[in-house]
């Protein structure tokens, strides 16, 4: 089998560096929490492929859905002849959503087309143009993804001009000085000074900024939202893309803040590593949108929704919501220890199993240190660990283990990780 080094040579060659990688681990087979290379090295899996197997890789019940669903058919185009395990996984999550207005649910691929749908359906529903998101935001790289997004390197930069009639809020964030009465300003004025509410078709929120940082919106900003839409007939669109399917704690992160969206886009952990995504959202809403206007070839593959139906399974029989909260305490009692010895943790993030640690220089939030963060994830990968960075200023190390993660082999990742966070830190010490 050829080496990381000659795979990496023909990936350079052959396909576009746009694709940024993180790594050079050329994956050659993974199970639950753990991946092997094409050299047979073992790395102990902390990001998941950016948050999509939280059932593990490979979940046997998972693979054995897949692969009777293959023996059946692999697709027929829904639109075309539809299929038994699309109608049954939307049964499913319309009931598992959180509220009690009735739902519907619409498959697709990708976390940005579930947003695109998302959008179109809002915009289709109250006849209006404008849409509210929020500065940090990530949410996909299409076009209108795009234009929702709240970083511009690299996400946007060159890639202008985005659809129109899209307006950026603060996100909430008090470690960066940003109240929630700072944010709910920022809309009055926006109402003001910008687009009257009656223009705004939609705002779009992720209930726990993902790329932008690992920030947990307050419950309190997300029932504010809820408030400020009804009142202007807006819709709400809560992107669950990265916090769905257990990551939380709870199976979506809307539930836990007693708040019902009208439109929530999922995909990433939906099917336990296989391409599907989907937009659940109040009956009315989603019916807006005549025939024809909704749809993909690829949209809500029989693999994928068979892949789904077996991921709400071992959610349930495996008490993965209940472990996602077990694996945000490990964390986060790890992280406060190794804090008190060491003041480049700024701040620690713990929702469920969806935990972070802001990298600072000397303690101070105004000061990230994206060398130590990028150190610390290099010294980590060689050590046997694949750890993933985030956030806006590229200063917050994230952790998305699987949900199904043994607690020993996260404390043998979370050790690897506080070695290099000592011997990072002592070496800098002494160089200054
Ligand atoms: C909150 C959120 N929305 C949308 C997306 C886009 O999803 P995809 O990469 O599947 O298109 C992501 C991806 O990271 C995300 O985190």
């Amino acid at each position: 089998m050829a080496t990381n080094k000659e795979l990496l040579e023909i990936r350079e060659k052959e396909t576009p560096r746009g694709v940024g990688i993180q790594t050079s681990v050329f994956a050659d087979k993974a199970r639950n929490a753990e991946i092997w290379d094409v050299e047979g090295n073992r790395y102990i899996d902390l990001g998941t492929g950016i948050a999509v197997v939280g059932t593990g890789h490979n979940h046997p019940r998972v693979v054995d859905a897949v692969r009777q669903q293959l023996e059946r058919f692999s697709h027929t185009c829904f639109q075309v002849a539809p299929y038994d395990v699309y109608v049954k996984l939307a049964e499913r999550l319309n009931r598992a959503a959180p509220g009690p207005t009735p739902k519907k649910t619409i498959f697709i691929n990708t976390g940005a087309e579930a947003v695109e749908n998302s959008i179109k359906i809002a915009r289709k529903h109250t006849g209006r143009s404008g849409i509210i998101a929020f500065s940090g935001a990530f949410h996909g790289r299409t076009m209108m993804g795009m234009a929702l997004t709240g970083k511009v390197v690299p996400y946007k930069a060159g890639f202008g001009p985005f659809p129109a009639e899209v307006f950026h809020i603060p996100y909430p964030i008090e470690y960066h000085g940003v109240t929630v009465q700072d944010s709910l300003n920022a809309i009055d004025t926006l109402f003001k000074s910008d687009v009257e509410p009656q223009r705004v078709a939609a705002m779009i929120v992720e209930p726990v900024q993902g790329e932008g940082g690992f920030y947990p919106a307050p419950a309190e900003f997300l029932q504010a939202l809820r408030k400020l839409c009804d009142q202007h007939g807006i819709v709400l669109i809560v992107d669950e893309v990265q916090t769905g399917f257990g990551r939380t704690g709870t199976l979506f992160r809307s539930e836990q803040v007693g708040i019902e969206p009208d439109l929530m886009p999922v995909a990433k952990s939906i099917a336990g590593g296989f391409p599907l995504a989907g937009v659940i959202g109040k009956a009315d809403i989603m019916d807006s949108v005549d025939p024809g206007g909704l749809g993909s070839t690829y949209g809500g593959s029989p693999l994928g929704c068979a892949a789904g139906l077996a991921v709400l399974d071992v959610i349930e029989s495996e008490g993965l919501c209940e472990k996602a909260q077990a694996i945000g305490k490990q964390i986060g009692d790890w992280a406060k220890a190794l804090q008190a010895e060491n003041n480049c943790i700024g701040d620690i993030r713990i929702t469920g199993a969806m935990s972070a640690i802001e990298l600072v220089k000397d303690g101070d939030a105004d000061c990230p240190d994206v060398e130590l963060t990028k150190a610390i994830a290099t010294h980590a990968l060689t050590h046997g660990v694949l750890l993933l960075t985030c956030g806006v200023r590229g200063n917050v190390i994230r952790f998305l283990p699987p949900l199904t993660i043994e607690p020993e082999v996260l404390q043998e990742a979370l050790n690897v990780v506080a070695d290099a966070i000592r011997k990072l830190t002592d070496d800098i010490r002494k160089a200054s």
